[in-house]
């Protein structure tokens, strides 16, 4: 969706940390995407292949039918592998045949290792995941000298949200930076999905597990440990949306940005509809032991229980997604950016595409990188990333007043909107 905030990001350059050169030629590249025959695996293998029809892409699970019938879906550039993530050999010599291996066969959080990470960096493969954990996505950073040593890019974080978030306040901090608003002094993530967005079991998972960690959020540079699912806001996320109660998650990209953009306060909400959902998430955070929530084991026997249950409301309550990211400065200037879809289950695979195909054109420098990490996605290629990642979008806006996106806009003075 081209959009008003692509000319103003193209009108303002600074010098880049990296320089990506012009795009390599991406069309006959070799994609492996790991949890290919999930939801968000296979919406990244659809999107792909409709962004780059020429991509060969591998989709990799221990389920041949899925496997067999995604390939169906894919036509006839695509292949299924199957194999467990956790079969050092079989995932090696995956790895060794492509140029970018996706990895979307979560949950990250409770995973001990980095497996995937490690073998791209032998197999010298470039390396791309959607990880949503905050302890994951640090360990995967520790491999940044390993990689650069191999010449392999890899990016942590690079889905939507994480992902396409950490861009837009990247890319707000950039031009607030540029345009002299002050010093960045405020950064608030807000992110809104009904029901699952149409994800997988997994994600059902992820959220349980995310719920038994302390978040983690920074105040004037002090890092602060605070109760899951607290701290509740109202949130307008603008057309299409509108207001949103919205809580305290531990997500991997309030530390990244507080860390690489050097943003003093930083924090990240999350809601989701129906409104007893809220609810049922804050009653486990007060009622179910964290210990229980933190155990992969025990969290998978409940997604068991509950996931019928959730499937049923899910078909009521649709798979709208929303994110919003808000820039406070010095002076008192507030810019945000809202990205809003009808669909997560597709707007997801969008966005996680367009971080491959930046991958593999060249845009990320050898390490382990977050998104907003100009090393990771270069600066000039931000545009492009930005522009494929919105597609199909119900809106999508940079740079603005908060009123300028509100549903219901105040009116000041004389009658006259500011
Ligand atoms: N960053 C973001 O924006 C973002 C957004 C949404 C979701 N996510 C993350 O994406 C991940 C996937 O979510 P989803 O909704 O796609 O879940 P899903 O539908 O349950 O899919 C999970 C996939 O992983 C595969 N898998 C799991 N363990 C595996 C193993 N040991 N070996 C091989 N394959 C394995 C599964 O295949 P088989 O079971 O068939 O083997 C399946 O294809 C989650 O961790 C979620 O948190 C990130």
């Amino acid at each position: 969706m081209a959009c008003a905030c692509m000319r103003h990001l193209s009108a303002i350059r600074t010098p880049t940390v990296a320089s990506a050169g012009p795009p390599k030629e991406t069309a006959n590249s070799r994609v492996l995407i790991l949890g290919g025959t999930g939801r968000v695996g296979g919406s990244t293998a659809i999107a792909l292949s409709k962004l780059s029809p020429d991509l060969r892409i591998t989709i990799a699970g221990r389920n041949r039918e899925k496997g067999a019938s995604m390939v169906t879906t894919l036509g006839k550039n695509a292949e299924f592998a199957e194999f467990d993530i956790n079969d050092d050999k079989s995932l090696e010599s995956a790895l060794n045949d492509v140029d970018l291996v996706v990895h979307a066969a979560g949950p990250f959080q409770q995973t001990e290792d980095c497996r995937v990470l490690e073998a791209a960096i032998r197999a010298k493969t470039a390396y791309l995941d959607v990880c949503d954990d905050t302890y994951y996505a640090l360990r995967a950073k520790a491999y940044n000298n390993e990689a650069i040593a191999s010449k392999v890019p890899a990016i942590t974080t690079g889905g939507i949200y994480p992902g396409v978030s950490n861009l837009m306040a990247a890319e707000l901090v950039r031009v607030a930076k540029s345009e002299n608003k002050g010093e960045p002094e405020r950064l608030r993530f807000y992110y809104y999905t009904a029901g699952t967005g149409g994800a997988g079991p997994t994600i059902l998972a992820t959220s349980f597990l995310l719920l038994g960690e302390e978040v983690i959020a920074f105040n004037k540079g002090e890092k602060l440990k605070l109760r899951p699912y607290s701290g509740m806001m109202s949130i307008d996320f603008g057309k299409g949306i509108g207001k949103k109660d919205v809580y305290l998650l531990n997500l991997p990209e309030v530390t990244s940005t507080h860390e690489t953009l050097g943003i003093p306060s930083v924090s990240a909400r999350f809601g989701t509809s129906p409104f007893f959902w809220n609810w049922a998430m804050d009653a486990m955070t007060r009622f179910v032991p964290s210990e229980l929530l933190r155990d992969r084991s025990k969290v998978e026997e409940m997604v068991k229980l509950f996931d019928p249950v959730v499937r049923v409301i899910d078909g009521y309550a649709g798979e709208r997604v929303s994110l919003r990211v808000d820039l406070e400065c010095s002076d008192g200037k507030h810019t945000i950016g809202v990205f809003s879809h009808k669909k997560l289950s597709v707007s997801v695979g969008t966005s996680i595409a367009a971080f491959a195909l930046a991958v593999l054109e060249g845009s990320t420098q050898p390490g382990v990188w977050f998104p907003e990490e100009p090393q990771g996605i270069a600066i000039e290629a931000r545009e492009l990333l930005l522009q494929r990642a919105s597609q199909g979008t119900i809106n999508f806006v940079m740079h603005k007043a908060p009123w300028m996106v509100e549903t219901n806009p105040k009116e000041v003075g004389l009658g006259i909107y500011v």
